[in-house]
């Protein structure tokens, strides 16, 4: 039995996966645990989840293999560095530190931190391998999906160097065709549109796809003849006068805004027609990118399957496309395609690659439904229910189903919390809110009043796998929610009202027969639901079918605006008591709103406020405020009792000495009495290290960095490749081979 621990970190989307023999045992995304949306922190929590699900000790782990090569993507930011100096130096003062303390270490970080979940010598670790970004998102994206062989796209902002990548898979093997490098970047091109547009990068991307129906595509092609050049083959770069992410702390340069005529949109500002028109404008450009890449792909592999990963691959309107537009015969799309799932593909790859096992083909992809993370047990849940003071039924699982069916049918807004929590950025039923699609208000409701998120966002629906044709132009299942799809014409109504109206009033129009799912250009981001894929959900669906004969629910997140997705009963009662939901269906028990008493929400704020109180005391332990007395102490009575008098050519001070030695007595005896002295102390060295270490490395920027780039620069050698060829056939970079043994080094 070889199990294998796959990890990513320290950029956005930490997570880790556990593989038994080649076959998922759990994965999940270390968001989830801590409550910080996106969390980059070392993944502590899902390490441990997936040790307790596998119901092993950490020692009996066989290999660990992280997400990426962290020593080339030091190189990237130094070439990068070099290439723009010198108007760098903010960036520079900014990533560097990270880099220096924690990164350029990070086999010894990982090694260090893992040593301590196992509670054991770092010298007893399993060696830990390095598997390359975009290899990682590959093997995720291949080895989970039901094919023997295909072709794979991995489209993202960055990993070390590769932005785009292709290539061919059969078997165990995974081979790499030709690459796109930084900062040609689809995905940061997206990001920059997401950034002018008033969005947050790096979670604002679906906001961004959500409002390009709203809009026309008014600026195809004013994107398309000054900021990316795309040839026909699909290889493309970016124009980078009109970005600043490489050498800035902005996605966008002020040519960037000139072009567009604006400044970017301030976040929570009011949406424009313009910013409609604009969203419209890149998804369409992305739409034209994706789609040439797909076609090339195709007639140089001959193969009928396309693998889908990286962030880009969670456009399903592009996703959509792809599928309407037949190059491919298949697609699959793994549905954590962002760096999550790099800790899944880095397990695989471990699997495949390393120890050289053939994949295993199955009718079924090898994803479980994404149902990889935790659950919990009525008992569990049951506890916690009645000691927040909850009032609760309890019922037989038929009956909870007509239950909650019956509540869904009138148009009551249910918490579904069921089974494992999904890997991957979706909820597929496990961790949902699900309301009643055919209802006109239901939109405005779950929008505002639960989500606390925008007006414009649509909403997913979940349908029965056997009704998903009757429905939606879509003749192939889509268990993860990734592809966009129109619905059938029969079920749209003939909206003449939608020549008049524009921007967000087109929301106000009804136009088919489930509006709440039915986004302004007749399409939805199609959930299909099997017995297979999530049994209790689709039970669940095929309930209210019978009741109502609409074999479609809304499915959104089980979380507010700005939270990840619920993990927990405890999270799921607080979302639930925090917003509009009506109903809460949480493992056999369902809650009504109405019922639960007022002293329910103050015992759940005061749970809270125990557990910052716990973290606040645990922040400053005896051992560190011992240590701090020592390490003062010894520094002391060395430089003012010893180093100084010896420079005067005198005795050491023994009254220095004698009060260091007291100094350190009273740390060891009463530690909790230096408490804000040791606070003031970090206080004073984090504001000389906010003034020091920017003024270091100014230093080294503008003594080292900044020459050296610039004679490269004179020389002709642009690490970057930023010159644009109107000539050229071709952007591409044929990409080299990767040995298994690669997984060896971090670099
Ligand atoms: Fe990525």
């Amino acid at each position: 039995m070889t199990y294998i621990l796959g990890l990513s970190a320290y950029y956005h989307d930490s997570a880790a996966a556990l593989l038994l023999d080649g076959e998922i045992i759990a994965a999940a995304q270390e968001e989830r645990f801590t409550r910080v949306r996106h969390d980059a922190a070392f993944p502590e929590n899902s390490i441990q989840f997936c040790i307790r699900q596998a119901g092993i000790s950490f020692s009996d782990i066989d290999h660990i293999v992280f997400y990426d090569k962290p020593l080339l993507k030091f190189e990237r930011l130094l070439e990068t560095h070099l290439a723009t100096a010198p108007f760098g130096l903010p960036a520079f003062i900014k990533a560097m530190p990270v880099w220096l303390k924690e990164k350029l270490y990070l086999k010894k970080v990982l090694r260090e931190e893992l040593s301590t979940i196992g509670e054991c010598d770092a010298a007893d670790l399993p060696a830990l391998l390095f598997s390359t970004h975009h290899q990682a998102h590959a093997a995720s994206a291949y080895y989970a999906s039901p094919y023997e062989k295909a072709a794979v796209l991995c489209l993202d902002g960055v990993g070390e160097w590769a932005t785009t990548t292709a290539w061919l898979a059969e078997g165990k093997d995974l081979s790499p065709i030709w690459q796109i490098n930084f900062p040609h970047s689809i995905g940061l091109l997206y990001s920059a549109f997401t950034y002018y547009t008033g969005f947050r990068v790096n979670s604002g991307e679906y906001k961004l796809m959500g409002l390009a129906p709203y809009g026309e595509a008014k600026y195809v092609d004013l994107i398309l003849d000054n900021i990316v050049d795309v040839k026909q083959d699909g290889s493309f770069r970016l124009d980078m006068s009109f970005f600043n992410f490489a050498s800035g702390l902005t996605m966008t340069s002020k040519k960037f805004h000139d072009l567009f005529g604006a400044d970017p949109r301030k976040a929570e500002s009011d949406i424009r027609q313009r910013d409609m028109d604009i969203a419209k404008s890149i998804q369409v450009v992305t739409e034209d990118i994706v789609l040439r890449l797909a076609k090339k792909l195709q007639l140089e592999t001959g193969v009928e399957n396309l693998c889908l990963a990286g962030g880009v691959a969670l456009n399903c309107v592009a996703n959509g496309r792809l599928l309407d537009e037949n190059i491919f015969k298949n697609i699959w799309v793994q549905p954590a395609a962002g760096d999550a799932g790099g800790a899944l593909g880095a397990a695989y790859l471990v699997w495949h690659q390393y120890l050289s096992n053939q994949k295993i083909i199955s009718q079924q992809d090898h994803m479980q439904g994404a149902l990889l993370g935790t659950q919990y047990s009525d008992s569990e849940i049951e506890n916690v229910l009645s000691s927040a003071g909850a009032f609760y039924k309890k019922y037989e699982s038929d009956d909870l189903l007509n239950v909650v069916s019956g509540y869904l049918n009138d148009e009551k807004v249910v918490g579904w919390f069921q089974g494992k929590m999904e890997f991957g950025p979706r909820a597929l039923g496990s961790r949902s809110i699900l309301g009643d699609p055919r209802s006109k208000d239901m939109q405005s409701i779950i929008n505002i009043k639960i989500k606390s998120r925008e007006s414009f966002r649509p909403f997913a629906p979940a349908v029965l796998v056997d009704e998903l044709s009757e429905w939606f132009e879509m003749n192939v299942k889509s268990p993860y929610m990734l592809f966009v799809t129109h619905l059938k014409k029969d079920k749209c109504f003939n909206v003449d009202q939608d020549v008049k109206v524009q921007g967000l009033d087109k929301l106000k129009i009804i136009r088919s027969q489930v509006p709440s799912i039915t986004h302004v250009d007749n399409t939805a981001r199609v959930q299909s639901v099997s017995v297979e894929s999530n049994p209790m959900f689709f039970r669940l669906l095929s309930k209210f079918y019978a009741l109502t004969h609409c074999p479609i629910l809304i499915n959104t997140s089980f979380n507010v605006r700005g939270e990840p997705i619920v993990e927990s009963p405890d999270d799921a009662l607080a979302c639930f008591m925090n917003t509009g939901m009506d109903v809460l269906a949480i493992g056999s028990f369902v809650l009504l709103k109405h019922d639960q008493p007022d002293t329910l929400m103050d015992k759940l704020d005061h749970r809270k406020t125990d557990e910052k109180r716990h973290v606040s005391a645990v922040e400053l332990l005896p051992g560190e405020l011992r240590r701090f007395a020592i390490s003062t102490g010894v520094a002391v009575s060395l430089i003012f009792g010893w180093f100084f008098p010896w420079l005067a050519d005198s005795k050491p001070d023994t009254e220095v000495m004698a009060i260091s030695a007291l100094w350190i007595i009273w740390g060891l005896l009463l530690p909790v009495t230096l408490r804000q002295i040791y606070k003031g102390w970090m206080l004073f060295g984090t504001m000389m290290g906010r003034f020091m270490t920017p003024l270091i490395l100014s230093i080294i920027y503008f003594t080292l960095i900044s020459p050296v780039g610039l004679i490269m620069r004179l020389l002709g050698n642009d690490p970057l490749h930023r010159k644009l060829d109107s000539s050229a056939e071709s952007y591409y970079v044929i990409s080299e081979n990767i040995e298994p043994e690669n997984l060896e080094k971090p670099f």
